[in-house]
């Protein structure tokens, strides 16, 4: 396994830290005051940004995932909503397109996703279909030149800003995971209906709502696939999200690791830097230690992803640890920072409630142990 980075990716890693430190980093409190990043977004398509693995065919940067991975991690250092934005705008927001829409969907929807005119987003989970993905209820009914679609979807990141939706529904609920089929729904379509904003924990500027299907008109056309191949297609994408969501969990966890050792070292209690005193030192030995691992899976994962081999396993191994690893390392930061780390003078609060949900989207950790253990 190759542990070093190529030129063209550490040119992506500088790229993407350097706009994150410009661009990024000072409009922090407006996202945390819910706007959304709207700006942001846009000036990372002109950067390429919103399709970083997407063939050039297609008007991707066609590079490889780990490239991809690589401006999640730098992203989500600085802004962990940046980084779920992306995140589900790629991975599970275009990719369904890219790998299994017809030639006439990828020309229509993925260069306009992939240059960043177009926002995605991924409808899976339902009110009470979360873990349990494939119980899900939404009806798709064959009416001539189209389906109809109803019932409605819960914790939709990238909801009321996104221009395409890929949306789960059931052909027959009589055949389980095989009666599942995806479509590629576009935002104006007549009975599609935003519902409530969550107010989240943390995540402030990116969006995340309900949505409801009201008789809503679907053209055959924009069926994904095949009817029956909704729940591959959702798996088989999940697999690369929860890479990306694993490296948005790893960037919160270095960010916060990077803030208490600077801390650790700036403030002094009993004479001496706090760094120096080892029930601190020991504790950032252990959290260094954590977020090392963590990048180890990550990368692991991503390069097999990045060299076509199979990596569900790994992915959620990459998921299972980064997302805990994030929760850990972001409680010790505050620690360290003490009351400090309480208020919010200091990042370390936010990466603090941003990072718990890591553990719960795009699979919770307990659904990472099932699909490790039936690999094993
Ligand atoms: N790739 C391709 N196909 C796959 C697959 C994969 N990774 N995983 C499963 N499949 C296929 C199986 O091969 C099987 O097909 P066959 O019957 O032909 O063999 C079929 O799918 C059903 O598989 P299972 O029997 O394993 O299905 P299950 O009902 O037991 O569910 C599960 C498995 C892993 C628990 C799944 O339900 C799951 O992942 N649940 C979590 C849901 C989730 O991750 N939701 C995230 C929502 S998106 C989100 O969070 C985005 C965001 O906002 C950030």
């Amino acid at each position: 396994m190759n542990l070093t980075f190529t030129e063209e990716q550490e040119m992506m890693r500088k790229m993407v830290r350097d706009f994150a430190e410009a661009e990024i980093a000072p409009f922090i409190e407006n996202m945390e005051n819910g706007e959304f990043p709207r700006e942001i977004l846009r000036k990372l398509g002109e950067l390429g940004l919103m399709g970083i693995p997407i063939p050039e065919s297609y008007g991707g940067s066609a590079m490889d995932f780990t490239s991809y991975i690589i401006a999640i991690h730098e992203l989500s250092k600085v802004s962990a909503t940046i980084g779920v934005i992306l995140s589900v705008h790629t991975s599970v927001g275009t990719n369904p397109i890219v790998y299994f829409g017809s030639e006439e969907q990828k020309q229509k929807y993925v260069p306009k996703l992939a240059s960043g005119e177009y926002l995605g987003a991924f409808c899976l989970t339902e009110p009470s279909a979360g873990s349990d993905a494939a119980s899900l209820k939404t009806r798709a009914v064959r009416d001539g030149d189209a389906y109809v679609l109803n019932g409605s979807k819960v914790f939709i990141t990238n909801g009321g800003e996104a221009d395409v939706y890929i949306v789960f529904a059931t052909t027959d609920p009589k055949l389980g995971t095989k009666g599942i089929a995806a479509f590629i729904v576009e935002k104006n379509t007549p009975g599609l209906l935003i519902g409530k904003d969550e107010k989240k924990m943390g995540l402030h500027g990116s969006r995340t709502v309900q949505l409801t299907f009201d008789n809503m008109r679907v053209p055959a056309a924009n069926l994904l696939g095949k009817e029956g191949e909704g729940f591959k297609i959702a798996m088989a994408n999940l697999d690369a999200g929860r890479i990306g969501i694993a490296a948005q969990a790893l960037g919160i966890a270095e960010a916060a690791l990077e803030a208490a050792t600077a801390y650790a070292k700036d403030r002094r209690q009993f004479g001496k830097s706090i760094a120096a005193q080892q029930g601190i030192a020991f504790k950032l030995a252990d959290m260094a230690t954590s977020v090392e691992a963590a990048k180890l899976l990550v990368y692991r994962a991503a390069n097999l992803r990045s060299s076509g081999r199979k990596c569900g396993m790994e992915a959620s191994m990459a998921k299972l640890f980064a997302t805990r690893t994030a929760v850990e390392v972001t409680t010790e930061a505050i620690q360290v920072f003490g009351g400090y780390g309480y208020t919010k003078e200091y990042p370390v609060e936010r990466y603090f409630r941003d990072a718990k949900v890591t553990e719960i989207y795009e699979g919770t950790s307990e659904i990472q142990r099932i699909v490790i253990s039936k690999h094993l």
